[in-house]
């Protein structure tokens, strides 16, 4: 009985009503400074020290970072208890019992870490993205976080900027397949259930195109060449029902993402009818004034819910100024109003209002079943990018020398933004290789010294595990040269002179230019910063228990020199390879062409394609389709997982279209000696782009379809599209 009053008297609490009703309902008893409130978000809420402000209704999230670029730190850790007194506060103090939310940076797992999310983006899995996103929304549920900031669905092509280790890639729908699949992994399949987390796409839009590579940096860049590819995993994600946007702390061609009204409010809330919450960047709305369109914190505050940011993440600019913005006529109700809105309804979808609290169980630590997950996440983003045959290692190698920086690293390997996440849980390489071969190995100390050129000596083969540490990739580590660190390559050279088999394993956060190793080598594995199985992933691979999985989710590049060096190209005027070779976009002092394009990297088997076999020639533009067919034959001794990679192009559009652009992907994993068919569903959509007047569309013609192991390699047949 008393429940049913307090429903009348406080609707939005009434479960069994229309969410939209729920929402109205408590947005009308709502004070301008209450709905202010639910725009403010700070970070570490303290319940002691803030409890005033909770009380009052005065904010409306807290995000647990340590600072402005949290993903190179370590902090205290979340504590739960603290997160569960204040939300007791919010609910059962303040006036409208208004739960908070409360945000964290997981972003490739959570206690048990995943490789880093360029890692996960290698692994072209899905269900597996996905898999690993639900353990982490389930740990970290556990530690009180309602809502993640990940996924990042940043394009990334630029190797200096640090940030593509936190993205998924270069191809908008590869990072738009993986991204709505963490989407969903985060969230679950019904909003509210317990266990899951709101996501966050971030950062919206264009951040991967800062210029030279350098952190938050200026971008250049047309409302086209957005629509057609920047913008594109953004709306996968929307589309798969992302809860929440971030902002990009960067500008578009003058206008800073944070006030771009344009871009937040007409196209990702009207045109795509977002009705989830966009969250700026850390101080985003105060660096308004920083990026010199702002005058002060009041004019950035007006200008940041103008354009469409409805939480301000730490800026202070909104719980400071709307209040009096608004009573003084310069920024319309209508606009709180909807910030205010939207954050209530992802409360109320979240099923906040009915689970405000934590369970008190702790997360449990390295269960069986979740390191095993992360073995084979990791396992699966290791790329082979050459081996002449020296992996994988006999049974009984002889003496197996490993050495390198990273031999004896554990934290090191679970790579950027890992805040919850233990170096101790790490099984380091050094113990993998000890536990697998006991005495018949030799563990270097990890400096990479003159000792080291006599343990080569001694050894039959040399294990090098070299790479970049994870402080030199993520937010704010920009880098201007994608050599390996220094030193590293010299050791390389001198190991190579010796004539003794060498394996190199080069964990990192970006591409690298590899060329001189790939040289040296009998064998490179890229291991990214594989997370928590690091070790353990790494020997079960190098030894053969598994086979590497991982295609390249971004070009690796000849030099600095090359970039931009993506599988992104546009048609010139004047084409490399044009029969006449006069004036071609080419270097006079070096091949255009990537070291190694997007999509490749070998495994322990070999694969040969036979030809393509279209169902027909033409299909129609309203409601055709072709069956693309083509068979692979596994032509090596090992089981193995062919990558079939489906590239098309549109020869004659009415804006410049990429010379090859992936539409789809099949995995096939075949027995030596098999033969598999990977088929193809291509159908007018996977050709469709914005015209000139950012019109969505498909040309009647010509277009051109490849299928192959990667960008660089394939068969190629003309279809006709008819109108
Ligand atoms: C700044 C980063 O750009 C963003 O990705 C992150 O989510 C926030 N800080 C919060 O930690």
């Amino acid at each position: 009985m008393a429940k049913r009053q307090e429903c009348t008297e406080r609707p939005w609490l009434d479960g069994g009503l229309p969410l939209e009703q729920r929402v109205e309902s408590l947005l009308a008893q709502m004070t301008l400074a209450e709905k202010v409130g639910q725009t403010h978000q700070i970070h570490n809420l303290d319940p002691s020290a803030d409890q005033d402000l909770i009380r009052s209704g005065g904010i409306g999230s807290s995000l647990g970072a340590s600072g402005a670029t949290a993903g190179n730190e370590r902090d205290e850790g979340i504590a739960v208890a603290a997160i569960n007194a204040a939300q007791a506060i919010a609910v059962q103090e303040s006036r409208l019992g208004i739960p908070l939310l409360f945000g964290r940076d997981v972003i490739h797992g959570h206690r048990t870490v995943f490789p880093i999310p360029l890692g996960l983006a290698a692994t072209w899995d899905e269900r597996l993205v996905c898999r690993a996103a639900r353990l982490a929304a389930a740990e970290a549920s556990m530690d009180a976080i309602t809502w993640t900031f990940a996924p990042m669905l940043d394009i990334s092509e630029d190797p200096r900027w640090g940030r593509v280790a936190e993205s998924l890639g270069e191809s908008p729908v590869l990072a738009g397949r993986l991204g709505a699949a963490m989407v969903r992994g985060f969230q679950g399949d019904t909003r509210g259930e317990a266990g899951r987390l709101a996501a966050c796409a971030k950062h919206f839009v264009g951040y991967g195109l800062v210029g030279g590579g350098r952190d938050y940096e200026t971008v250049q860049v047309g409302e086209n060449t957005l629509r057609n590819c920047h913008l594109r995993p953004f709306r996968a994600a929307v589309a798969a029902g992302c809860a929440t946007v971030m902002a990009a702390f960067t500008d578009v061609d003058g206008v800073p993402m944070h006030a771009h009204r344009r871009l937040l409010r007409e196209v990702l809330k009207d045109e795509w009818g977002f009705d989830g919450v966009v969250v700026a960047d850390w101080n985003g709305v105060g660096q308004l004034v920083t990026q010199g369109v702002a005058s002060d914190l009041r004019d950035a505050a007006a200008q940041a819910i103008t354009a469409g940011v409805d939480i301000d993440m730490v800026s202070g600019a909104y719980s400071a100024h709307l209040s009096e913005l608004v009573e003084a006529g310069q920024v319309p109700l209508d606009l709180v109003d909807d910030a205010a809105r939207r954050v209530i309804r992802l409360k109320m979808r979240q099923g906040l209002f009915e689970h405000p609290y934590a369970a008190t169980t702790s997360v449990p630590q390295n269960r069986p079943q979740s390191r095993a997950l992360a073995r084979e996440a990791a396992a699966a983003s290791f790329v082979l990018l050459s081996n002449n045959g020296t992996l994988p290692l006999a049974a009984n190698p002889g003496v197996v020398l490993l050495t390198g920086p990273f031999v004896h690293e554990g934290e090191a390997l679970l790579g950027t933004w890992t805040l919850d996440g233990s170096g101790q849980d790490v099984a380091s390489p050094a113990d993998a290789l000890a536990a697998r071969l006991g005495g018949r190995t030799i563990i270097d100390d990890g400096r990479f010294s003159d000792r080291t050129m006599h343990l080569v000596r001694q050894a039959d083969i040399t294990l090098a595990l070299v790479g970049e540490h994870p402080s030199r990739s993520g937010e704010a580590n920009s880098v201007a040269d994608i050599n390996l660190p220094v030193g590293q390559l010299e050791v390389l050279r001198a190991m190579a002179a010796l004539s003794k088999p060498l394996v190199v394993v080069v964990f990192t956060g970006r591409p690298l230019d590899l060329g001189e190793v790939l040289d040296l080598a009998d064998a490179v594995l890229i291991a990214w910063h594989p997370g928590v199985e690091a070790g353990p992933a790494l020997i079960e691979t190098l030894f053969g228990d598994r086979s590497p999985g991982g295609r390249l989710p971004m070009t690796f590049p000849r030099s600095v020199g090359h970039l931009p060096s993506s599988s992104l190209a546009r048609p010139t005027g004047r084409p490399i390879g044009d029969a006449q070779d006069l004036a071609v976009g080419r270097y006079l002092d070096a091949l255009v062409a990537p070291r190694l394009p997007f999509g490749s990297g070998l495994t322990y088997t070999t694969f040969s394609y036979g030809p393509l076999r279209l169902s027909a020639r033409e299909m129609s533009l309203h409601g055709g389709s072709i069956q693309v067919g083509v068979d692979v034959t596994n032509s090596g001794q090992r089981r193995g997982r062919a990558l079939v990679q489906l590239y098309v192009r549109d020869v004659v559009a009415d804006v410049t279209r990429p010379l090859l652009e992936l539409a789809d992907w099949v995995s096939l994993v075949l027995d030596a000696g098999a033969v598999g068919t990977a088929t193809f569903t291509l159908t007018p959509g996977q050709l469709s782009y914005y015209d000139r007047s950012m019109t969505l569309r498909t040309d009647p013609g010509q277009a051109l379809v490849t299928v192959g192991p990667d960008a660089a390699s394939g068969t190629c047949a003309q279809i006709t599209i008819t109108s």
